[in-house]
């Protein structure tokens, strides 16, 4: 057990020491929090996975503070890869590429390749270019529960299993980088991030590549995700006003306490539940900031079930569909 220690900005010497030692410290990127440790360090590494409860075979996105520091850790990177780095970094891109020895096996799950990236996030890079240390770290939840998106969660998650957090606010995108696995041709999006497919695809050929649940394309694609406590029932298709509504009054005359999760234009049309709001009508800048943190509320405030209004797959799009597809597993009506 930690006394965990919540850090400003300017105590960042404090997890500066504590990275130095060993220790793995939560801090802010771009995208979601993160859980430090130093990537050269297997026994670092190790309480990664322990703090998170993380299976040990889904791998861990090393941090850098530039392509340097990136290339340090790659054998070798494509042409393709070295113009997306000059578009996306610092930003929420990850590559996968095929790993330098020094690597332990601990942060890649034993793979050949690893997975990299440099956050666009002064308190990230300040603390990973500070340390002298790429830092591995996944998001900063349990697992199996919804990322991190401000140092609530984090300290809801993991207050007592980490020796510190560094407070950076709000993370501004709110869904994960996008991992492009640049080992194969054409590239394989392994998943959606703060990066676009239609932006990749303006520069590099990809592939969409989520895989399936069954035969994931990514370690990481096939446990339970970004759940909260609540049952979560995603809505999607032609017809979902009706079912949206016929599901509400269901669930509410069994007794149970209904959250709904669309765009602010459709309060108006659930006037007697806990309405999660996305935000404007296809800002998904919006909506993506809020998803995490609107499942998390929907747990706070002791919903029983949340019915999500299903939204576009296009550009940021398809990273919070993903994201909501996981959040309901199975629970997905198409109407
Ligand atoms: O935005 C982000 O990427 C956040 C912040 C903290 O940087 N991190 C994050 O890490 O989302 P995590 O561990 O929650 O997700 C990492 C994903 C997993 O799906 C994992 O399976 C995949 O990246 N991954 C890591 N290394 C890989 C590799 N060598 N090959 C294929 N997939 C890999
Ligand atoms: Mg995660």
């Amino acid at each position: 057990m930690y006394t965990t220690r919540i850090l400003t900005s300017s105590e960042l010497s404090v997890a500066i020491n504590l990275l130095r030692q060993g220790e793995c410290v939560a801090f802010p990127t771009e995208t979601v929090y993160g859980l430090g440790a130093n990537a050269m360090d297997e026994d670092a590494v190790a309480k990664i996975y322990l703090a998170k409860g993380r299976p040990r075979d889904n791998p861990l996105i090393v941090h850098c503070h530039d392509q340097e520091q990136a290339k340090g850790i790659v054998l070798e990177w494509p042409l393709e890869a070295q113009i997306l780095m000059d578009r996306f970094w610092p930003g929420p891109l990850t590559l996968v590429l095929p790993k330098r020895g020094l690597i332990p096996a601990a942060v890649t799950a034993g793979l050949a390749t690893v997975a990299v990236r440099v956050p666009n996030h002064p308190l990230a890079l300040e603390l990973i270019r500070a340390a002298e240390l790429p830092l591995a770290a996944p998001s900063a939840n349990l697992s199996g529960r919804p990322s991190p998106t401000k140092v609530e969660h984090v300290w809801k998650d993991l207050a007592g299993r980490i020796p510190a957090i560094v407070d950076g606010g709000n993370t501004g995108w709110g869904v994960e980088s996008t991992v492009l696995d640049c080992t194969m041709r054409p590239f394989r999006l392994l998943r959606p991030g703060g990066v676009t497919l239609e932006e990749l695809r303006e520069l590099v050929a990809v592939q969409e590549s989520f895989g399936s649940v069954e035969k994931p394309a990514s370690p990481g694609m096939k446990y339970k995700h970004y759940s909260p406590m609540a049952r979560v029932i995603l809505i999607v298709g032609q017809e979902i006003h009706n079912t949206m509504t016929e599901q509400a009054r269901s669930y509410g005359n069994r007794g149970k306490k209904v959250a709904i999760m669309a765009w602010e234009e459709f309060r108006g049309d659930y006037p007697d539940v806990v309405f999660l709001t996305l935000g404007n009508t296809g800002d998904y800048r919006t909506a993506a900031a809020s998803i995490y943190r609107l499942l998390r509320q929907a747990d706070d405030l002791d919903c029983d079930v949340i019915l999500i209004h299903g939204i576009s797959t296009q550009s940021l799009g398809l990273a919070i569909m993903n994201r909501l597809q996981k959040a309901a597993g199975s629970n997905i009506i198409e109407t």
